[in-house]
């Protein structure tokens, strides 16, 4: 839902949306004097986003010893699955930039996906330094956010009883109701929401009828999740719902 902490920022097309989905990226991990954690998305939102990041006008502008990468969520593929979130991210740009013992993918090669929810929590835990997560201490800088047609965020679906998990901080997702649909590994909502920011990137025609849903409030994942800090998305004019054009 657009709220006071919640706002949209349109932009005129892809290209723009990634450039303001880097330079915001960047001031986050700037406003950081210690170790920044980006938790980062799959999906075919982010990935303008993870090329421009790699390209030398942004790599110069990252510290990449002191910023840490995550993902929000899996699906439960071998990593040299194209299909694997964090293969993709790698490919586009951790690969080339960012030391290996900063780069947090889940591990899907685990037996199943719970075990793998189960290694990253402790993963995460670690990184943090507590098991309980402190509101005044966000785990994340920045957690990236695409939204998918029936409204889910990373993989906690509409219905599904991990949208209502609160200790957990991972969870296995048997199966997913949209494609791929294969098992995943999802962070849960009061994770993702430890951020200084969360922000969202939504580009494309196919995507005026979910926003248009979500910034009408309904009831889904979408806006099930309350940020720590602000949270923000980035629409492009050809995703931005009818009645948002102008604003
Ligand atoms: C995934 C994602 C998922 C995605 C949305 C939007 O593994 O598929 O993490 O939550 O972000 O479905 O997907 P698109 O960016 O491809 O539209």
């Amino acid at each position: 839902m657009v709220n006071d902490a919640s706002h949209v920022i349109a932009v005129a097309d892809p290209v723009e949306l990634a450039r303001m989905a880097a330079d915001r990226l960047i001031a986050r991990i700037s406003a950081n004097a210690g170790r920044a954690a980006i938790c980062l998305t799959g999906g075919s939102s982010p990935k303008r986003l993870y090329q421009l990041l790699a390209t030398d006008a942004y790599r110069s502008r990252i510290p990449w010893d002191h910023v840490h990468w995550f993902i929000g969520d899996d699906r439960f593929v071998a990593a040299d699955d194209p299909l694997n979130n964090m293969t993709m991210a790698r490919r586009l740009f951790l690969d080339a930039c960012a030391p290996e013992d900063t780069i947090h993918p889940i591990a899907t090669d685990a037996a199943d996906p719970q075990e793998a929810a189960r290694r990253y929590e402790d993963e995460l835990k670690s990184y943090y330094g507590f098991s309980r997560l402190n509101p005044a201490r966000p785990l994340f800088d920045l957690v990236l956010m695409g939204v998918g047609p029936d409204g889910h965020i990373a993989s906690l679906f509409p219905g599904h009883p991990a949208l209502h998990e609160t200790e957990r901080w991972v969870v296995g997702v048997p199966q997913a109701p949209v494609e791929p649909r294969l098992p995943r590994v999802s962070l849960t909502l009061p994770v993702l929401a430890s951020c200084h920011e969360m922000l969202f990137e939504a580009a494309g025609a196919d995507k005026r009828a979910i926003l248009a849903r979500v910034f009408d409030g309904e009831d889904l994942p979408a806006n099930r999740i309350r940020a720590a800090g602000e949270t923000v998305w980035l629409v492009d004019q050809a995703a931005l719902p009818e009645h948002f054009r102008g604003r």
